[in-house]
């Protein structure tokens, strides 16, 4: 039998399979550095057909395939543990024109967020997904993270953007739905099986993809407030008046105070608060009106325009690089009932503290996220990256209160060995069967979703 770098390079060309470890480094330290792992090699195929032969060159030799779209994923997912190939979707660059009827595109795997909505909007529409990682992130990835984001409170997470897919099963076969019937009722989903997978049952090659009226009028808020109860006060008194509230973003002092100085950015407002609300509303163009006479509003920042919005979105969106900057992250993604919000950033504090070891000094916790779902990503700075007990204590809490320990970043290595925080034995052992039916070697990112 050849040698399994004979077979990839046969199938996709030796210039695209990478095994220099100055080449490799890039894909096998993730974006946090806090999971790295060697890969025998990077594969970078170009076509679906080409995906399907490395799948089968690795399932003849047995070697497990780590699937990759921007390594931009938060849960060290996309980064192999302990050999294996990584298979770059990056170079599956196919982007169909828009069909405008349907409000639909198919797009390849290696897209970019960014690049995708560039394209959407070039035909008047928009893609639901947004997220800072969009220069980065791919279609792929993002739908097998069923990422969320910035716009979730209005057009929800990424299955619900989903039609169809194209992908690669571990047995190198293809599955292909790319033809956008909106009323099928024909037995499995598996474009919705697919998404959430994390590149445990498939490499996904391309999708179908939803899309959305443009938005011509666009009104951005940057609010201070008392704290996460005021935020969702002043959430729930937007909301009635603006309807097209598309984004309800929260972050506090410590955060705003590392963004600028990783930034150099100015004072959002003309004086300082504990917490802020960023709220974005999109639709009639009188919706900056009816929330003029707001009164707690207060000395809030309000952009009309494209370049006035982009600046105060920096104070959000620049979080998790200001985060990054300080040190490496425990990045923890919690989401619990609204009504439970506030007493459970109420119990973090004393949590974090109580989890960290006191040798490492004061933990530094920064909160942010998608307030409108609930969403709260807790990062903290201090602890030892390779010391869980902070990472499992904020993940119980939110279990406790009956909330999720993955909103929207996924499972990945991270959280494998406490999946059963948020899933009971018989859930979990469904999860096995179908990934053993689809993969019953355990080839595809083995020690992703399950320890
Ligand atoms: P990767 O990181 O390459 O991979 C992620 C997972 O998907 C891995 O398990 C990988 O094996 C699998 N995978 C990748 N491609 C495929 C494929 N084609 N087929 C099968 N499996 C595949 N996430 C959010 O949800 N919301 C946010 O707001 C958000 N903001 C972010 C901001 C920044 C600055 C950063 C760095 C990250 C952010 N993320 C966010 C996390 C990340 O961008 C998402 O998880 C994204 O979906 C990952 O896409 P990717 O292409 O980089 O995937
Ligand atoms: C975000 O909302 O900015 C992301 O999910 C990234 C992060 O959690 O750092
Ligand atoms: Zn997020």
């Amino acid at each position: 039998m050849n040698s399994l770098a004979d077979d990839l390079a046969a199938a996709i060309g030796a210039e695209h399979v990478l095994a220099d470890p100055d080449l490799t480094a890039g894909y096998t330290t993730d974006w946090t550095r806090r999971y790295r792992g060697d890969a025998d090699c990077v594969a970078r195929p170009g076509t679906t057909a080409q995906v399907a032969e490395v799948v089968r060159a690795c399932a003849r030799h047995h070697v497990p395939i780590v699937p990759q779209g921007g390594n931009t994923g938060l849960v060290g997912g996309s980064v192999p543990n302990r050999g294996g190939v990584l298979l770059s979707t990056r170079r599956l660059q196919r982007l169909d024109p828009v069909d405008t009827l349907a409000a639909q595109v198919s797009a390849g795997a290696g897209v970019t967020i960014a690049g995708l909505q560039a394209h959407a909007r070039a035909a008047g529409l928009e893609y639901g997904i947004s997220l800072a990682s969009r220069d980065s992130a791919t279609v792929g990835g993002t739908i097998a993270t069923n990422a969320g984001g910035l716009h979730t409170i209005r057009y929800g997470g990424t299955r619900a953007q989903l039609l169809g897919v194209e992908a690669v099963l571990a047995d190198g076969s293809v599955v292909s739905r790319l033809g956008g019937v909106r009323a099928d009722n024909t037995g499995y989903d598996l474009a919705q099986l697919l998404a959430g997978s994390e590149g445990t049952l498939g490499v996904i090659t391309a999708a179908r993809l939803r899309l959305w009226p443009a938005e011509p009028h666009v009104v951005t808020v940057l609010a201070g407030v008392d704290g996460i109860e005021a935020a969702l006060a002043l959430l729930a008194e937007i909301r009635p008046r603006a309807p097209g509230v598309r984004a309800a973003e929260y972050f506090e002092a410590a955060g705003l105070t590392l963004v600028r100085e990783h930034t150099g950015l100015p004072a959002p407002l003309p004086r300082a608060y504990p917490a802020y609300l960023l709220a974005e509303v999109a639709g009639p163009a009188d919706q900056a009106e009816r929330l003029a006479d707001l009164p707690l509003l207060g000395d809030a920042a309000v952009a009309m325009d494209l370049t006035g919005s982009a600046a105060l979105w920096a104070y959000r969106e620049r979080h998790t690089e200001a985060i990054s900057a300080a040190g490496v992250p425990h990045k923890l993604d919690i989401a619990v009932p609204l009504t439970r919000l506030a007493a459970l950033r109420g119990a973090l504090g004393a949590t974090v503290r109580g989890a960290s070891a006191p040798s490492g000094g004061a933990p530094l916790m920064i909160v942010f996220g998608h307030i409108g779902v609930g969403n709260l990503h807790v990062n903290v700075l201090g602890p030892d990256p390779a010391d869980q007990a902070v990472d499992e204590a904020v993940l119980g809490l939110a279990a406790a209160y009956g909330g999720s320990i993955s909103a929207e970043h996924g499972i990945g290595r991270a959280k494998a060995r406490i999946l059963r925080l948020n899933r009971s034995p018989q859930e979990i052992a469904a999860m096995r069967a179908i990934k053993a039916g689809l993969d019953p070697a355990g080839l595809l990112n083995p020690g992703v979703l399950f320890s």
